[in-house]
């Protein structure tokens, strides 16, 4: 495998290839993240991926700071699964100046859950999106359905500017306990880890309570206690909730009534941590 740290050796290196495939990445990579190579792979094109910790989507006391940054590990694991070429540019290659134009995705989908959580956070997933699109000009990109809302953000922004690159979205990987892979569940101790797969049966219990429900109350009530009961488990919850997956708004009667397809997305602190996940359903 290749890595380069600049636009220039970038170019130089995607050229003797017409069509690639790019997994972004921000380092600290997990099986979840091999998971996106594999499926890359798939393509039968060959796979960039990118390792940048992206300043402009972490909020003002978020864990930008401490977001670990593990780039000779993270290489070995890419070459171990045979990415052909691995992208990761300085803060100054990737912002050469303040970067003053940004992508400003639409309120109606980035101001909501993690959007009204995290002000400013998807307008950064955003900006660098495009950037890397731009700079590495990918026939096919691959994301996590961890990160569902952010999954859906950039399908509307490459919708949007036409860009000609196909989405691909993929499910999450789990560990045995069914915790989602995510690179900030090693900031847990041990005795978080252990209370960490709560999250997810919660969703799951919301789920299926929600399968019942025929009015958007019900829901709002569900919501609530699925809340109350991740609280007194020790978390501190922004957000459980059903949601349609097409636009990640509350699903109205008339949708309950003829089933449209819905997520339950949750987020949660535990301890220091702020863990996310979701479940189709
Ligand atoms: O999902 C992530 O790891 C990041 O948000 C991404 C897409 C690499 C942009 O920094």
């Amino acid at each position: 495998m290749q890595t380069v740290h600049t636009l220039t050796d970038l170019r130089a290196a995607l050229r003797q290839f017409p069509n690639w495939a790019l997994v972004p990445t921000m380092g600290n990579l997990h099986a979840g993240h091999l998971g996106l190579i594999a499926r890359a792979q798939q393509e039968n094109v060959p796979v960039v991926a990118s390792i940048f910790v992206n300043r402009l989507q972490f909020g003002p006391n978020e864990d930008f700071d401490r977001y670990p940054r593990t780039l000779p590990r993270d290489a070995e694991l890419l070459a171990g699964v045979g990415c052909d070429l691995l992208f990761a540019p300085s803060e100054a290659e990737m912002y050469p100046q303040p970067q003053t134009f940004r992508v400003l995705p639409d309120a109606a989908i980035a101001g909501i859950l993690d959007g009204a959580a995290r002000p400013g956070h998807f307008e950064g997933v955003a900006t660098v999106v495009m950037k890397l699109f731009q700079m590495v000009r990918p026939r096919y990109a691959v994301f996590g359905k961890k990160d569902y809302q952010q999954l859906l953000i950039i399908r509307r922004m490459v919708e949007q500017f036409a860009l000609p690159i196909d989405i691909i979205g993929l499910d999450t990987v789990r560990a045995e306990d069914g915790l989602a892979l995510s690179s900030r569940n090693g900031y847990l101790t041990p005795e978080e880890r252990a209370q960490a797969p709560q999250l997810q049966a919660a969703l799951r219990a919301l789920a299926d309570d929600a399968r019942m429900a025929t009015a958007p109350e019900q829901i709002l009530l569900l919501e609530q206690q699925a809340m109350t009961r991740l609280d007194q488990l020790g978390w501190t919850p922004d957000y459980l909730t059903l949601r349609r997956r097409t636009d990640l708004h509350t699903p109205t009667a008339q949708d309950l009534h003829q089933g449209v397809p819905c997520v339950v997305l949750g987020a949660a602190r535990l301890g220091r941590t702020r863990l996310i996940d979701n479940l189709e359903c």
